[in-house]
């Protein structure tokens, strides 16, 4: 496995809508297990391949699959990758939370996004799932659902901020 570099603003991939993956084969497995990897070095809980400058539409998200299980101490993250992934069903009800995003450092912002979603995808196999996703996993599928269209979330915060320490920007909101 190698750790992808991240890309920042202003390179243009991140403003890019990203084509569908059509191949699945071993050398997407490989990619897939180096967005994890990198993810966790950054740190962070999700990662679009945009983000290494990859204009596919390719996400990996580690986070705690069911929201109780975020105030769980033995509870484990669990991994997703997902290849075209689309938003087949979203709540009406929304939520604004505080986000970052690796691509964007030093930034933080609020946004609000659908409490509940449904995302159809291919995982690495090529096989078709569902997800269903609630809170803060929610949220991050659509962060990284929307990296997959050029889309940053500070084109939809409501305000962003520059955190006053590096210090104060908690994992869990990178991605
Ligand atoms: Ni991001």
């Amino acid at each position: 496995m190698t750790l992808r570099n991240i890309i920042t603003l202003p390179n243009p991939v991140l403003k890019r809508k990203a084509r569908a993956v059509t191949k699945f084969d071993g050398s997407l497995r490989a990619l897939i297990d180096d967005m994890v990897e990198t993810m966790r070095d950054a740190p962070g809980v999700g990662l679009a391949a945009p983000q290494i400058g990859l204009s596919e539409r390719i996400a990996v998200i580690e986070y705690f699959e069911k929201e109780e299980d975020e105030e769980k101490e033995d509870a484990l993250k669990k991994v997703w990758a997902v290849i075209n992934p689309e938003i087949i069903k979203a709540s009406p009800e929304m939520v604004v939370g505080v986000e970052g995003c690796l691509s964007i450092p030093g930034l933080l912002g609020e946004v609000e996004r659908h409490v509940e979603i449904q995302v159809k995808a291919l995982n690495r196999y090529g096989t078709p799932v569902r997800i269903k996703a609630a809170g803060w996993l929610a949220r991050i599928f659509q962060h990284e659902i929307d990296h997959l269209n050029g889309v940053l979330f500070t084109e939809r915060a409501i305000r962003v901020w520059q955190p006053q320490e590096e210090t104060a920007v908690d994992a869990e909101q990178e991605v």
